[in-house]
């Protein structure tokens, strides 16, 4: 083990930079009745893993952490980073044990520079929070994962974190200009310069986003941001086959039209969706699978158009009679479907699986899809950003033995992947690799860019005190 236990010269020198009342152990959360919320930060909303932290600690900024890492560097303690630990990945479990270091008090928007369409930020701030913030002022924030009500900005830095809008708009890693980081040697850097255009030595910004906190500890970032959009029309198409509706998506964007949002959603989707949140809801028996089309702009008339064009591309189609929803109550409602059937499946014992294509490959993944769980014995709820050929393939424990869950499923899930691989595409689009799905990664990189990047990780790095245990 290259990593030392904490000590107790360690916990009083951490309580001297935060402040003993945000210095947090075992003992001390169960003297307060608090033990419940203090294990809540050895588990993300990964599976139903748990790893107990040695202490957590919550420091307010960048200068602390600064300190926290100083120290931990020097004497090689393990440092896990968390933001809302709504991750799906396991980059926020510390696997290592050892300090786990919450962002939750870094939660101020700093400045809203309407001049220049920009905002500075900590990593604490709930995306939603944020985009609500500056649609005030009528600006947008896009990135918009699916636990926007929760999850950090700092989480979604960690991961570029995509979410529905992202066919359109661009994930996370589309709106980052600037980033001030705390190195795991304790040193402070900010990574560019707050502009558009940047050609200034390597991209210290884009290699930090993703880095699934195991580079350095965001602890403040500068996003662009866009004029809101006024104006948006949703429709939710019925296919008789899943098929179809993979093919439809690249005949929409080949039409001229590119959606603010392009969602699929097999059949049980929506229905596991629905029933966890008590929504009746019968899906007609011919019906095997949903799009969710959204369209926005500044401009009502124009967005008719588009819908006309989507309408012509999908009379091609054998699809089911098309809702427009007209009212804001009946768009939300159905995005709240869309975005609830990770938690749905959630409430069954699951494992989810983050593939991406090519878009025109989708309907060739899904049916591997499928043809593997009929061969190996499971159940997939299916879904996702099809406009980003992004499937969440969520597996279902349902009557699997231990064995076949812990151990069984790794050829398939393997097989699913190297499907991925094989059709151009990739083994995570935006979950993140994290701990649970580092064991596949040598599918999908050479182990000459894995070498690369341990590389990297060196330079940063060098002690490997931060998030060990993740992404190789
Ligand atoms: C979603 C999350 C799970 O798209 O990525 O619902
Ligand atoms: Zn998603």
């Amino acid at each position: 083990m290259p990593f030392n236990a904490l000590t107790p010269e360690l916990i009083v020198a951490f309580e001297a930079i935060v402040g003993p009342a945000h210095v947090l152990t075992a003992q001390r959360a169960e003297a307060a009745a608090t033990a419940e919320m203090y294990a809540d930060y050895g588990r993300d909303h990964t599976e139903d893993l748990h790893y107990a932290p040695d202490v957590v600690l919550r420091p307010a900024n960048a200068d602390e952490i600064s300190q926290i890492m100083r120290l931990c560097h020097e004497h090689r303690v393990p440092v896990t980073p968390r933001g809302a630990g709504t991750g799906l990945s396991g980059g926020a479990l510390p696997v290592h044990h050892g300090v786990v270091l919450s962002t939750e008090r870094l939660n101020k928007i700093i400045q809203i520079d309407e001049r220049n369409l920009q905002a500075t930020v900590e990593p604490g701030v709930v995306n939603e929070a944020f985009q609500n913030a500056v649609k005030e002022v009528g600006l947008f924030y896009p990135p918009d994962p699916a636990s926007k009500g929760s999850c950090f900005l700092g989480g979604n830095l960690a991961h570029s974190s995509g979410g529905p809008k992202a066919v359109k708009y661009g994930t996370t890693r589309d709106y980052v200009l600037n980033l001030q980081v705390v190195l795991p040697t304790g040193e402070i850097i900010w990574t560019a310069a707050n502009t558009l255009k940047n050609s200034t030595g390597y991209n210290l910004t884009q290699l930090m986003v993703g880095s699934e906190g195991t580079l350095g500890i965001i602890t403040q970032a500068v996003f662009r941001l866009l004029p809101y959009p006024q104006h948006n029309v949703l429709m939710l198409v019925p296919f008789r086959q899943e098929a179809q509706a993979a093919e439809a998506v690249s005949a929409v964007f080949r039409a001229g039209v590119i959606p603010s949002g392009m969602e699929f959603m097999e059949r049980i989707a929506m229905e596991w969706s629905a029933r966890y949140l008590g929504i009746p809801l019968t899906v007609p028996e011919d019906v095997r699978a949903h799009l969710l089309i959204e369209l926005d702009g500044q401009d009502l008339d124009q967005l008719y158009k588009e819908a006309e064009q989507v309408y012509a591309v999908l009379d091609n189609y054998n699809v089911g009679e098309i809702l427009l929803a007209d009212t804001a109550a009946q768009k939300d409602e159905l995005w709240r479907i869309r975005r609830n059937i990770g938690n749905a499946v959630k409430s069954a014992v699951y494992k989810e699986e983050d593939t991406v294509v090519p878009r025109a490959e989708l309907g060739t993944l899904l049916a591997g899809v499928k043809e593997i769980g009929a061969r190996y014995g499971f159940q997939s709820v299916c879904y996702g950003h099809v406009g980003d050929g992004n499937l969440h393939v969520n597996i279902i424990r349902g009557n699997l033995s231990d064995e076949m869950w812990n151990v069984g499923l790794r050829e398939p899930i393997s097989e699913i992947f190297r499907l991925c691989v094989k059709l151009g595409g990739t083994i995570s689009g935006e979950h993140g690799i994290g701990l649970v799905q580092k064991g596949y990664i040598g599918i999908a990189l050479a182990e000459t860019n894995l070498n690369l990047m341990r590389g990297i990780k060196k330079v940063f790095d060098p002690h490997g005190i931060l998030n060990p245990g993740k992404i190789f």
